[in-house]
């Protein structure tokens, strides 16, 4: 045994050292400054001993082989302890090269996940065996962080797999690969299906390739595919840039640029620069904001989302077993599909069996691609589909402990829809609706047991997006709210949760960033622009395209409602430039989105979107009238991060971690920004340098853009947004 606990020395008495990494109190393994330490030690030791030593098999303790980067540290590194961080990763890829040329055979056995800094060490490994586990994920994710994987990950998949295949499948998308799928694309070379044939296989390597060397250190080995000093491959070269450029719509995110140079320019030096060259691009992303701003939303905001800060303590955690699915269109067939996957049993109710097996038929259709593409067993995909029972008959719905409603959106019929159901289901059942425009209150008094009642809106399409909006009512009790969380859990999408208000959160503030896209066409900006803006700021959808899908009625809907309101309770409505267009598309041109053939853009008559309609240039578009492109993109971010403050102010929104990745995973807030409040806390000058824009663009295009009280104090207090969890 070394002194390290970190990393375990097992020695047989064959000379085949195991080192098993097991970070003592941590769950995973992950590169900090312990598992350094250790890692330096077991190699000087390696070194020492290394006649009495014939191999060395790498593995893990811990459910996952080893977790990569200690993301509590990178998100912490600022620009004057830049220089630590480079030397502290030059050091461990200095330790991890010299356990590659130690001039024994070393085998990775890969027990579990193996992602970034885990894939990269089983990198710096000559043979790497994998265990094929539903658990085992293999891969460099960190471009989904705004990293790079800065282990000499870049520099040796480019050597193993040459420039296109590293950047392609593994670096510039950061997929994760099962163990077979990992064998398939050439990140590992062995498979197994036990623990005991994972070391078996290691064994056996070690005793048939005692000189085991790495590809690149062997005599003659050249990149395969090439490096831009061969003229054919130099002649693809400058479909590289324009490649990324369509990956990232233009939109500022630096990760796959840095990547791209890395590997391109790694390529033509020897290992030793090119791990330089890599360290050099890492630690620029790593003290940049982006990074930064993806660390703290898709990792730390997702776990504390995940983990269930949100949900009520003291409440018995609970499992649904039967599901009632209210409704068998596309909401309630997804929703069924994603709790049948989960392995709940489902009664999928609609007015009809027909409706009801039509909407079976979605789950069918969904079993075969994914039976098809190898995702999963014909049989997984038959006992998926047998626990989906249509109906049409009340009296199915017998001992379901949850329901979940997604009849069409008229409050009328929800209400007769739950008053039908409610002496039928388990007598403590769940009550949910689906509804996305429809207060939860009012709702809820169609019912006779209100505390059980909530919202649970689902995005579209639910199979795909991973996002629940929970939604509490004033009368939603503690209990219910924990099962709706442990229910969301359970078929394993993210839950955030917020309370009533009109448009909840996500509708709300996606509602301001479409707004901000048609009041641009109302003013006479060039539509064609508009849409460039929201794709170049970095949206998955481009403004009026997104508008279309919605229909263009829906708005008016929602507006005429929420102005209702507003007049009621004595109040004036004050409009936003958005409407009016809105109107004349409509009632004088009769377009209404893409369900009704025509919105802002035409369709075939298969519905596919062709062109932008001619008619706004000629209605709307002042020629000549142009305002900044920057003002554009950040009216469109401004607009629902500024709401997103006034949700936090009227208590609708109770975390910031729940604003950012719910902005995230359910409305397409650009993830470079790291969320709506994120995007204001990595502002350029802080909070107060948000707030001077906000001003600036408020006196530019209207009072929306003021920044609202709760924003100025913590700007003022040199605050910033995050939960004082
Ligand atoms: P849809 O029109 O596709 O489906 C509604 C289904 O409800 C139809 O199959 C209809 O036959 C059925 N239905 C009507 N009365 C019924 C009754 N008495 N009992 C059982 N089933 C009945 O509508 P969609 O798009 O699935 O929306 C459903 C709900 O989900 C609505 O409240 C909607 O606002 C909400 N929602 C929709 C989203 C979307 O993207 N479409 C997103 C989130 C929520």
């Amino acid at each position: 045994m070394t002194e390290s606990t970190t990393i375990r020395w097992e020695q047989d008495d064959t000379g085949v050292v195991t080192l098993v990494l097991d970070d003592p109190g941590q769950s995973a393994n992950t590169m900090n400054q312990a598992f350094r330490d250790s890692f330096a030690a077991v190699v000087d030791r390696l070194e020492a001993e290394k006649d009495g030593i014939r191999g060395v098999i790498l593995t893990s303790a811990k459910k996952t082989f080893f977790a990569g980067g200690d993301l509590r540290d990178l998100i912490r590194v600022t620009p004057d302890t830049a220089q630590d961080l480079f030397d502290g990763s030059l050091a461990l890829k200095r330790n991890m090269r010299r356990l590659e040329t130690l001039g024994k055979p070393v085998v990775a056995a890969i027990n579990g996940a193996a992602l970034g800094g885990g894939y990269e060490l089983a990198l710096a490994c000559h043979h790497r065996i994998a265990l094929d586990t539903p658990g085992t994920r293999i891969g460099c994710p960190e471009v989904t962080l705004g990293l790079l994987p800065g282990g000499g990950g870049i520099v040796r998949t480019v050597r193993l797999l040459g420039i296109a295949d590293a950047l392609l499948k593994v670096l510039l998308q950061g997929q994760q690969y099962t163990a077979r799928r990992a064998q398939e694309h050439g990140l590992v070379h062995e498979v197994a299906t036990s623990r005991d044939e994972l070391m078996a296989k290691a064994r056996a390597f070690i005793d048939a390739h005692p000189e085991a060397q790495q590809p690149w250190d062997r005599p003659g080995h050249r990149i395969p595919g090439g490096t831009p000093a061969d003229p054919k491959f130099a002649a693809n070269l400058p479909a590289f840039p324009a490649n990324l450029r369509k990956q990232t719509n233009g939109a500022p995110y630096p990760a796959p640029r840095n990547i791209l140079a890395a590997a391109v320019e790694g390529a033509q030096v020897d290992f030793e620069t090119a791990q330089v060259i890599e360290t050099r691009y890492f630690v620029e992303l790593a003290t940049g904001q982006t990074a930064k701003n993806m660390i703290q939303a898709f990792f730390f905001d997702l776990q504390t989302v995940n983990s269930g800060a949100g949900r009520p303590q003291g409440v018995e955690p609970r499992q649904v077993r039967k599901v009632a699915v209210l409704g068998a269109g596309m909401m309630g067939a997804g929703i069924a599909y994603a709790c049948a996957r989960a392995g709940l049993e489902v009664v999928l109710k609609d007015v009809s069996l027909e409706n009801a097996v039509k909407g079976k038929g979605y789950s069918e259709k969904l079993c075969a691609q994914a039976v098809a593409k190898g995702r999963t067993s014909q049989e997984k995909a038959d006992a998926l589909l047998a626990r989906i029972t249509p109906t049409a008959e009340v009296a199915d719905l017998a001992g379901c402990d949850a329901v979940i409603e997604a009849v069409f959106e008229d409050l009328a019929l929800k209400h007769k829809v739950f008053q039908e159901i409610e002496q039928v289901v388990a007598p403590d059942a769940l009550l949910c609706s689906n509804t996305s425009t429809l207060p939860i209150t009012t709702l809820a008094e169609g019912v006779e047991r209100q505390a059980d009642f909530l919202g649970l809106h689902f995005f579209s399409p639910v199979d795909k997006m991973p996002l629940v909006e929970i939604i509490k009512g004033r009368r939603t009790g503690d209990e219910a709210l924990a099962r709706a969380f442990d229910l969301v859990r359970q078929i394993d999408k993210t839950p955030i949760v917020v309370n009533d208000s009109r448009g909840f959160f996500t509708s709300r503030v996606i509602g301001h960033f479409l707004n901000e896209g048609v009041a641009m066409v109302g003013e006479g900006i060039e539509p064609a622009s508009v849409e460039q803006a929201a794709a170049q700021a970095g949206y998955p959808a481009k403004v009026l395209s997104l508008m279309d899908e919605l229909t263009l009625t829906l708005p008016r809907r929602i507006r005429d409602e929420a102005k209702r309101a507003v007049e009621e309770a004595g109040g004036t409505w004050s409009p936003h430039p958005a409407e009016a267009v809105i109107d004349r598309m409509v009632d004088e041109f009769g377009r209404t989105g893409r369900s009704g053939g025509a919105g802002f853009y035409e369709y075939d008559e298969e519905g596919r979107r062709t062109r932008l309609w001619p008619g706004l240039r000629e209605h709307f578009t002042r020629p000549g009238h142009r305002i900044p492109f920057r003002d554009m993109q950040e009216r469109m971010l401004f607009s629902e991060a500024l709401d997103a403050v006034r949700l936090l102010e009227e208590g609708v929104l109770t975390s910031v971690a729940d604003a950012n990745v719910g902005s995230l995973l359910g409305i397409g807030f650009p993830g470079w920004t790291g969320g709506v409040l994120q995007y204001i806390n990595g502002y350029d000058g802080g909070l107060p340098g948000f707030v001077a824009r906000a001003r600036e663009l408020a006196e530019r295009y209207g009072e929306r853009f003021t920044p609202p009280a709760l924003l100025l104090e913590k700007a003022e207090k040199g605050e910033t947004f995050t939960d004082a969890r």
